[in-house]
């Protein structure tokens, strides 16, 4: 039986498609429809520019550029700032570039960015466009290995001024590394999902879900993932309707 979409849903099919390449079976929804209107509402637009930010986060990203704190400068083609919307609402922090990111300049542009993707399209959202995506390092370990916390203690800060600059509304912290980098525990990322954190001197609501890279090798925890963004877009649609 084929699956009825809602008349005001215009993409709703093409986010059927980022559902699918999450692994949630669309087919279920044929009953609830639930996932599919779900899917469908999109998640808000951002806000306008600040002349004055704007000058700061330029200044930011030239640091961040020419930044030799620690070794990682000598191993890595260029630093990875972020990408996106400077006034997002969304920000999407994962844990450091790899080879492909080194590569290109920018974050989450590999295979798990493909991923990274389909999760952000899944609930409404498109990379740059009210999401910004960074990472707690700017510059990539060799051999894609876990940061080492001399480069954290480094970096972070950049990461820290980006988001008072940014002014999200919420923080997906993707993967374990992000997680307990951003929230400074040695929790496991199970023990952190599924509940509000918060984060920094905004005391900016912090969700927590599973790194893309992971959810490649263990397709079986998608759906989770899918539940976990779930719970973000309802904490984003309360908050929104809060202010
Ligand atoms: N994994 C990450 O955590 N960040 C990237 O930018 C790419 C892969």
């Amino acid at each position: 039986m084929a699956l009825r979409l809602p008349v005001d849903c215009v993409d709703a099919s093409r986010r059927l498609d980022y559902l699918k390449t999450l692994g949630i079976d669309v087919w279920v929804a044929r009953a609830a429809s639930g996932v599919v209107a779900a899917a469908a509402a999109p998640v808000t637009t951002s806000r306008p520019s600040d002349p004055a930010k704007t000058a700061r986060w330029e200044e930011l990203k030239a640091e961040v550029t020419a930044c030799r704190k620690c070794s990682l400068h000598t191993s890595r083609t260029q630093a990875v700032f972020g990408v996106g919307d400077m006034h997002a609402q969304w920000l999407i922090v994962g844990e450091a570039p790899g080879a492909e990111e080194d590569r290109q300049g920018e974050p989450f542009v590999g295979r798990a960015g493909q991923l990274l993707n389909a999760m952000l399209r899944a609930i409404g959202l498109a990379r740059g466009e009210n999401v910004y995506i960074a990472n707690i390092l700017k510059s990539r370990p060799p051999g894609n290995r876990d940061p080492k916390p001399e480069e954290v203690a480094s970096c972070l800060p950049y990461l820290k001024r980006q988001i008072l600059l940014i002014e999200p509304r919420v923080i997906l912290a993707v993967g374990r590394i992000a997680a307990q980098n951003l929230l400074g525990t040695d929790a496991p990322l199970g023990r952190l999902r599924g509940r509000v954190h918060h984060f920094g001197e905004l005391n900016t609501p912090l969700i927590v879900t599973y790194h893309p890279a992971y959810l490649l090798r263990t397709p079986a925890e998608k759906r989770k993932a899918w539940e976990d963004l779930k719970f973000a877009r309802s904490v984003f649609r309360e908050l929104s309707a809060a202010s």
